[in-house]
């Protein structure tokens, strides 16, 4: 098929890259410039495993090319993607629509009475109701407007993007069906589950699984801090009921808590919007969810006194990793980062490493040190701080090596990542969130 991809952020790169690999014909629309010559130059704008590869792949074959706005090819177009991001308005819970208003109008002098537009964005519930009338005021015409929500995580986006564990649809019509049906042909002939919902429903779909990530995130959290003053263990916790099934092993590790993209501006758009619809009570415990999410970083801070007393001025810390998870760069909302600023306003010299992301730690954060040279990173530090547990901080001798340099050996392990008795064998004091594992020692 012929389609558009209009956004190319972390989800439209992706998809555009995962429809071309499927064989469709595929136009990216990006209206940033750096990213627009970045991608026709095979480069992806983030850092993302396989789909640099997979990029140039496409772009080889002819499958792909990238513009920075529609023109009349976009007429020959089957089905548009709205891919445009959806970010947290300053001073407000509420996600901001504007670039899908942007997107929409934009569309509209190139669009078939008979192709169709599916919004992939994260949206408040309602959105493409509203986006139907502003395309159709534009276009003339009543335009095939469908919701399909992504759900790829980073760190393994082409993977989720291809092999889906689901693919969801909302629709209003057959011919907004059958063009999904058939953009998804060889996904869908592998068996993947695939949901046609109404569009609210779709468009609640997104919203309402990653409140339910976060909630579980939050609530092994929560124990954690329950474990922190009974002398439990969190993760032995976790583990425990994770064996049933109804509960599941998966996103139950306790830590310095969620970040990135998704999860914290979605929950609190679902806040907003809930609100808005006068249920606001409905998610009520979502303000919760939020809360304890923002208390284990701060928890960080309170351990960081608790061994180094009260003022820390004068005092280095090394916070090792900066993105919101390994095998991303991006800094958005990152729990490291916002460990690495709570700890920075107690007056304390903040030393940050990560494998990848220090350009934007420098451009984004200049009151760190940013060091990419782990020993020169750990050098004199009174405490060191894992915030990503990136696999380099996790294997290797890297306990012994940065014992030889730091000046006061205490690790506080805030992803419960590392082991704990290599740490301890090497000579630290591993204090890690929600166990007692000093006392293993
Ligand atoms: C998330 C959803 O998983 C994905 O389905 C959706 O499409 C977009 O949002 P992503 O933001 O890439 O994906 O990250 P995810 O892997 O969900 O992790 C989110 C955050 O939760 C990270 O900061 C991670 O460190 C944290 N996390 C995850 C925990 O603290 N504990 C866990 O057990 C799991």
């Amino acid at each position: 098929m012929k389609i558009t991809v209009i956004g190319l952020g972390y989800l439209g790169a992706t998809h555009a890259v995962a429809m071309a690999e499927l064989g469709h014909d595929v136009i990216g629309i990006e209206a940033n410039p750096q990213k627009l010559a970045d991608l026709q130059n095979g480069i992806v704008p983030f850092y993302e495993p396989g789909l640099d590869e997979a990029l140039k792949n496409v772009i080889a074959k002819g499958n792909i090319k990238f513009k920075a706005d529609h023109d009349e090819e976009s007429r020959q177009a089957d089905l548009h993607f709205l891919c445009v991001g959806t970010p947290q308005l300053p001073g407000s819970y509420a996600a901001n629509t504007e670039y899908l208003h942007s997107a929409v109008k934009a569309l509209a002098p190139y669009l078939r009475q008979d192709a169709v537009v599916a919004g992939k964005s994260t949206v408040p519930v309602g959105t493409s109701a509203i986006l139907t009338q502003v395309l159709a005021d534009a276009a003339g015409f009543a335009p095939h407007l469908a919701w399909n929500p992504e759900f790829l995580r980073e760190g393994t986006a082409l993977e989720d993007s291809l092999r889906p564990d689901r693919i969801v649809i909302g629709v209003n019509d057959e011919v907004s069906e059958q063009a999904l049906r058939k953009v998804y042909k060889k996904i869908l002939d592998h068996g993947t589950p695939f949901l046609v919902t109404d569009i609210p429903t779709a468009e609640l779909v997104k919203v309402a699984a990653n409140s339910f990530l976060a909630t579980k995130i939050s609530f092994i959290n929560a124990m954690a801090e329950i474990a922190e003053v009974s002398g439990a263990d969190a993760v032995a916790l976790a583990e425990a009921i994770g064996y049933d099934e109804r509960i599941g092993n998966k996103f139950l590790r306790n830590g310095i808590g969620f970040g990135g993209g998704c999860l914290p501006k979605d929950i609190r758009a679902f806040m907003a919007r809930a609100q808005e619809l006068g249920v606001g009570k409905a998610v009520d415990f979502l303000a919760d969810v939020d809360d304890v999410n923002l208390r284990r970083r701060a928890r960080v801070v309170d351990l960081l006194n608790r061994e180094l007393g009260a003022d820390l001025s004068g005092k280095r810390v090394l916070v090792l990793g900066a993105a919101f998870k390994p095998d991303s760069d991006d800094l958005r909302d990152s729990p490291a980062i916002a460990v690495a600023k709570l700890i920075k306003v107690t007056g304390a010299t903040v030393v940050v490493h990560d494998p990848i992301s220090l350009d934007h730690v420098r451009a984004q954060n200049p009151d760190f040190v940013a060091e990419q040279d782990l020993a020169l990173a750990a050098t004199g530090a009174d405490a060191v701080v894992l915030a990503t547990e990136w696999a380099q901080y996790r294997e290797g001798h890297i306990p012994a090596d940065l014992g030889k340099v730091v000046a006061n050996k205490l690790v506080i392990d805030g992803r419960n990542a590392l082991k704990v008795e290599k740490w301890q064998q090497a000579g630290w004091r591993l204090i890690a969130l929600g166990r007692n594992v000093e006392a293993t020692a």
